[in-house]
């Protein structure tokens, strides 16, 4: 079993604010990300995949396929964007970095056996990097 990961990048710029707070709590809760005019990140965005090496083609996955996928489901859609506005989940919940992992893992999922057919390739892990000091990471399993 052989991991790769691909690095993808993306600017885009969100506002942290949950409807379900007040105002006072909002800022209370997210300080100056809650600022009313939102704020941007150059957001790095890791994708680990892992599956058996093809002894045919020497690899354990097509990078070209696999960025296809990331570009069209997710860099596309993401990059320069204001997420709370452009990015329709984010219509439901808040764009906080764990959200933006959930997103980004759904609409990968939703397309992985038609892109990957045969179940060897597999999605282990995503990571987004917001700032220096934040790095997230969701397991799939
Ligand atoms: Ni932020």
């Amino acid at each position: 079993m052989i991991r790769v990961t691909r690095r993808y990048r993306f600017a885009a710029s969100h506002r942290l604010h949950s409807e379900q707070f007040s105002e006072g709590e909002n800022r209370a809760l997210y300080g100056k990300c809650n600022n009313p005019h939102g704020h941007g990140h150059d957001y790095v965005l890791e994708v680990c995949v892992s599956g058996p090496l093809d002894p045919v083609s020497g690899q354990v996955v097509n990078v070209s396929t696999l960025d296809q996928l990331v570009a069209s489901r997710v860099v596309q859609d993401f990059d320069h964007k204001y997420m709370n506005a452009d990015v329709r989940e984010f219509q439901e919940v808040v764009p906080t970095s764990e959200n933006i992992l959930r997103v980004v893992e759904k609409r990968l999922a939703a397309q992985w056996n038609s892109v990957f057919p045969g179940g060897g390739t597999h999605l282990e892990s995503i990571r987004l990097r917001e700032t220096r000091r934040n790095v997230f990471e969701l397991r799939t399993s």
